[in-house]
């Protein structure tokens, strides 16, 4: 049984590459539902009934014990009610895992002053889901949400180091007064991992920046070290396999920029006929 790791598109691959390099024998099964990304800028709603589709078709067709939601919007809008509603019914024994609670302890325990930027897209953003978790590890905590709604559309068009990107990255991030001040600044949406270069030069340099797929990935390993009965049923067979429910040669194509070379996707059908 395959570790699935899911993202609305190519974030999720930033989660990827720190995971496989930690983990480089177990088994890996990559979901991106690039035909429906951007998923920023969607109702919770509709978060939840693409990421319950997902998460059905990485637990049935692909046979996953464990699926990692390598996106921050699906994790504040979804995985809670995935975990305490779908799985009990659907896959009592199986586990659902998310990207933001690791990032926002982490970012917690990082700030020095108890000032965090989040830069986030607008639905994680209007979910408060950082104000939260950042707030119960550190009450005080003076967080400041910024949303940005360019950032993945120009990630998914394989713009993040043209012109336009720049632009937003001084729009949202360089000029942006909500941040002044802030002493750690999270990428609080995987896809924001291949522009951590482009934040970090617009940023003064005393500027903490957090990139989750790191924090990720060591919570996994740590997670899996505690539940052995979870780790025992993973195949170590070096696999990856690479599902996207958009066009497969572009999604290998603007894949290997962001993963390495010799990527193959497979284009599956994960929608249902009726949302419930
Ligand atoms: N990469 C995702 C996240 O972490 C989703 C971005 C999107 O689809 O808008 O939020």
């Amino acid at each position: 049984m395959p570790i699935g790791i899911f993202d609305s598109g190519f974030g999720g691959l930033s989660v990827l590459r720190h995971v496989a390099a930690r983990l480089p024998e177990h088994d890996m099964v990559y979901l991106g539902d690039s035909a429906r990304a951007p998923y920023g800028g969607r109702s919770k709603e509709e978060v939840y009934h693409y990421v319950e589709e997902a998460v059905a078709h990485l637990m049935r067709e692909a046979g996953c014990q464990l699926v990692v939601l390598a996106c921050n919007t699906a994790s504040a809008d979804a995985l809670r009610r995935i975990q305490q509603e779908w799985l009990p019914k659907h896959f009592p024994e199986r586990r659902v895992l998310g990207v933001l609670i690791p990032v926002a302890e982490r970012a917690a325990a990082m700030t020095v002053r108890g000032s965090i930027g989040v830069l986030a897209t607008a639905s994680t953003v209007a979910s408060d889901a950082y104000l939260r978790e950042i707030g119960k590890v550190l009450p005080a905590a003076d967080v400041r949400q910024v949303a940005c709604p360019l950032f993945v559309p120009l990630i998914e068009a394989g713009e993040e180091r043209s012109p336009a990107m720049a632009y937003f990255v001084e729009k949202y991030v360089e000029k942006n007064a909500a941040l002044q001040g802030v002493d750690t600044l999270v990428l609080g949406c995987t896809h924001y991992g291949f522009v951590e270069e482009q934040v970090r030069a617009a940023l003064p340099a005393d500027v903490a920046v957090l990139a989750g797929g790191e924090v990720v990935a060591e919570r996994l390993v740590d997670y899996l070290r505690r539940h052995p009965e979870i780790d025992g049923l993973i195949g170590r067979g070096r696999r990856r396999e690479f599902l996207t429910t958009g066009d497969p040669g572009a999604f290998a194509r603007h894949g290997e920029r962001f993963y390495g070379a010799g990527m193959s996707a497979r284009q599956v059908v994960i929608v249902r006929d009726r949302l419930p």
